[in-house]
């Protein structure tokens, strides 16, 4: 049931890649190092980030990480969330995605998984109804889950922010970090077409070249740059 309304509404063109871990993984350098690469070989690339992403999804991304939402139970925040979500994809990846651009967003429906779901304790079958009304089909053709141990992503997290207090989720403990680690992994492994698991302790530049190539076998056109296939076709 959940394929063919997939087939129905997923849009035919375009790629939609997810970057997907927990806190200081290297999601967001990873991204913006496949994004400058895709562009230089002339692909229409998109960047984007959750939650957020989109002018109503921004609205709702303070109120989730400044922990507003927080008093008033997991629930709550897993439906803002999907709010959030939902506003994301369809006023932003889904039409990027019928024009033909690639699509990178950090973090997605995974992380609402794992956040809400595992860690939150909230019933698999309300994650799941959620998440199918927020992406409505737009599901990522590939996600990269960074594995990187708890305590280190903690520490680069920090690191990153010394002067900054942490973040709603970056507060919490470091047995729910670990056990948002193994969430992750059984997503990889629960979805092996969609998801591919990096080890994130390497070296930038060594992720960065694993990265281009789990996501190059899926590029528009074999890898040929969009801008030559524009050419030919005019
Ligand atoms: N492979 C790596 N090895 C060592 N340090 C790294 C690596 N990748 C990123 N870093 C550093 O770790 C910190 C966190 O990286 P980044 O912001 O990309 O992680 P993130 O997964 O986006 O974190 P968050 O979930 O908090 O947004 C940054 O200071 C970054 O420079
Ligand atoms: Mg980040």
């Amino acid at each position: 049931m959940h394929a063919d309304l997939e087939e129905l509404v997923s849009p035919t063109k375009g790629l939609f890649v997810t970057f997907e871990g927990g806190e200081g993984a290297g999601k967001s350098t990873q991204m913006r190092l496949l994004a400058d690469s895709l562009s230089g070989r002339g692909y229409d690339v998109l960047t984007t980030r959750e939650p957020g992403g989109s002018l109503g999804a921004e609205a709702v991304r303070h109120v989730l990480l400044s922990g507003a939402a927080e008093s008033f139970g997991v629930r709550m925040e897993a439906i803002l969330f999907a709010a959030a979500r939902s506003d994301h994809v369809e006023e932003v990846i889904r039409p990027a995605l019928q024009q033909g651009r690639i699509v990178l967003c950090d973090r997605f429906m995974d992380s609402s998984r794992v956040y809400q779901g595992v860690t939150g304790n909230l019933e698999p079958g309300f994650v799941e109804t959620l998440e199918r009304v927020a992406v409505n089909g737009v599901v990522p053709d590939r996600t990269i889950i960074f594995d990187l141990p708890a305590e280190a992503g903690l520490e680069r997290a920090r690191r990153r922010s010394l002067n900054v207090d942490p973040d709603r989720f970056e507060k919490e403990q470091l047995e729910t970090h670990e056990k948002r680690r193994e969430a992750f992994l059984d997503i990889a492994e629960a979805d092996p077409e969609r998801c591919r698991v990096v080890d994130a302790t390497l070296p930038p530049e060594v992720i960065a070249a694993e990265v281009l190539r789990l996501v190059e076998a899926l590029l528009p056109g074999d890898g040929e740059p969009q801008s030559s296939r524009v050419e030919a076709a005019s």
